[in-house]
């Protein structure tokens, strides 16, 4: 077993494809003998699991209040990373999250408005140097998300889950373009740790862009 200790994430609008991106990420990494964690957030571990069901409630539209939120996936992440995140690391695993703080820079930071600096504090408080070396975010239009969400059976994620749009899913798409807008102005601005590949292309391509991109690191 090869040991190297490295830490990505992925993230991108609904649609963009993340999850089966991480799988055949994954499985090209643990083919060349590393060990890989993978993991969602706001997730990965049972207390962020309890946290995330709170935060996607959508009993909740319109009553959980912007620093909540914010607070919320801090604290979900908080917990993931003392459980999961850092003694994988320390063991020298290799572990790639399905989103991370660049969703919260992007839909806290921007969509919300709570703007960079709130939310640069606080990842700086959660997150205690547990940073990803290597962020990738799946771009496609709010139009492109909103016609690949539609194929998988209605409302994004619908389908997926077998159930009603979450919390966040019920947001309009203004609230989606400026996630996307979020996500983009990290990449411009953060080069060494954001990069954002164009997913309006064959599944095959992107995944070797992806996996050439995260092999680049190792
Ligand atoms: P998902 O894992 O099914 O994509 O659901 C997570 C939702 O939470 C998604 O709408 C993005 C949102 N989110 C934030 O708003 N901020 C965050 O920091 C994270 C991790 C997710």
């Amino acid at each position: 077993m090869k040991t190297a200790k490295h830490f990505f994430s992925l993230e991108g609008i609904d649609g963009s494809g993340k999850s089966t991106h991480i799988e055949k990420l994954a499985n090209a990494l643990e083919a060349e003998g590393y060990s890989v964690v993978r993991l969602r957030e706001p997730g990965g571990a049972k207390i962020s699991e309890r946290i995330r069901e709170i935060l996607l409630d959508a009993s909740f539209k319109g009553v959980m209040a912007d620093k909540t939120e914010l607070l919320l996936y801090n604290a979900a992440r908080a917990q993931v990373i003392a459980e999961i995140i850092q003694p994988a690391l320390d063991a020298g695993k290799i572990v790639i999250a399905d989103r991370f703080a660049w969703s919260t820079f992007a839909y806290q930071g921007y969509a919300r408005g709570l703007g960079a600096d709130m939310v640069q504090r606080l990842t700086e408080l959660t997150c205690d140097g547990c940073f990803p070396e290597l962020t990738v975010v799946l771009d496609l239009t709010v139009e492109q998300s909103r016609a690949r969400t539609a194929k998988r059976g209605g409302a994004p994620r619908t389908a997926k889950r077998g159930g009603a749009p979450d919390r966040l899913e019920q947001e309009k798409a203004d609230f989606f373009e400026r996630v996307r807008q979020g996500y983009l102005a990290a990449a411009r601005d953060y080069p060494d740790c954001v990069a954002a590949i164009d997913v309006d292309r064959p599944f095959e391509e992107v995944s070797a862009d992806l996996i050439k991109l995260v092999k680049s690191r190792l």
